[in-house]
């Protein structure tokens, strides 16, 4: 599997995806649960560099070897032990435990179909070490955006960049059988000229899904939020912040 289009740019991953709050939120579970941490499409380290810093031995695996580079390259900078390893998170096998495996930025929408996920959530759970958890984020599907990108030629929006960074022009659809938002984006550089990626596709998690797939993994969630400072989910929520455990829900 090729990992999505904006992966091949780390640079431009890190323009566009800043530090955020769940990086103390991640920090905190760490904390609570103790380390070894998996975590799992790790991109650039924007997690698994801090959670190295504060001193739990961590393994970051992810498709993209681009990212891979990219995280390395910032973890020596910081000089921060990091094992990185380059694999699918649908089908890894580390042959070790965890006290916790992070899934974080909406990186388990990369899985579109129920097999993949449950694949996936299969691996995580033998991963596990007794007592340990797995946290994840993942969007909560905006009806209203998706409703409008639903018919054939999409919605078109534009994203600028910080200066001299190009211009990010997004066409998106959405397909409501497959529960699949795909972007379609263009850099538009200051000198006229446009660089089409390849598409970035995401499978979209309505909430009452989730406990579903976790319980058919041999998983079962014992936390969800709206945010990554603990507030319940609602109506408004833009994310579903997720803590499980193994075992029957
Ligand atoms: C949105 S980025 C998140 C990166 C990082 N977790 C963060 O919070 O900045 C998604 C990452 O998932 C990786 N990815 C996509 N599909 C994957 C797969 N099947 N297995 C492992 N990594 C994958 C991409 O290469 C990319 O680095």
């Amino acid at each position: 599997m090729r990992p999505d289009a904006i992966y091949d740019r780390p640079d431009l991953y890190d323009r566009i995806v800043t530090p955020g709050p769940c990086e103390p939120f991640y920090r905190g579970l760490a904390a609570e649960t103790g380390g070894p941490v998996l975590e799992l499409a790790c991109g650039t380290g924007r997690l698994t560099i801090p959670l190295a810093a504060d001193g739990h031995e961590v393994v970051g695996v992810d498709l993209s070897p681009a990212m891979l580079d990219a995280a390395a390259g910032k973890a020596r900078r910081a000089g921060a032990k990091v094992a990185f390893v380059c694999g699918d998170m649908e089908r890894f096998a580390l042959g070790r435990r965890f006290r916790l495996v992070l899934v974080s930025c909406n990186s388990l929408a990369h899985l579109r179909s129920n097999a993949a996920v449950l694949s996936c959530l299969a691996r995580i759970r033998d991963h596990l070490a007794p007592g340990g958890r797995l946290a994840f984020d993942v969007v909560q599907p905006d009806l209203r955006a998706l409703a409008a990108c639903a018919g054939r030629g999409g919605r078109p929006a534009r994203t600028w960049l910080p200066p001299g960074a190009p211009a990010v022009e997004e066409r998106t659809t959405y397909d409501p059988v497959e529960q699949v938002r795909v972007s379609h984006w263009s850099l538009c550089r200051p000198d006229g000229s446009r660089e089409p990626l390849r598409r970035l596709a995401l499978r979209q998690f309505f909430p009452n899904e989730i406990p579903l797939l976790l319980g058919a993994a041999g998983l079962r969630l014992v936390a969800r939020y709206g945010d990554f400072e603990g507030n319940p989910l609602g109506p408004g929520s833009a994310n579903q912040v997720c803590v499980a455990a193994a075992g029957a829900g």
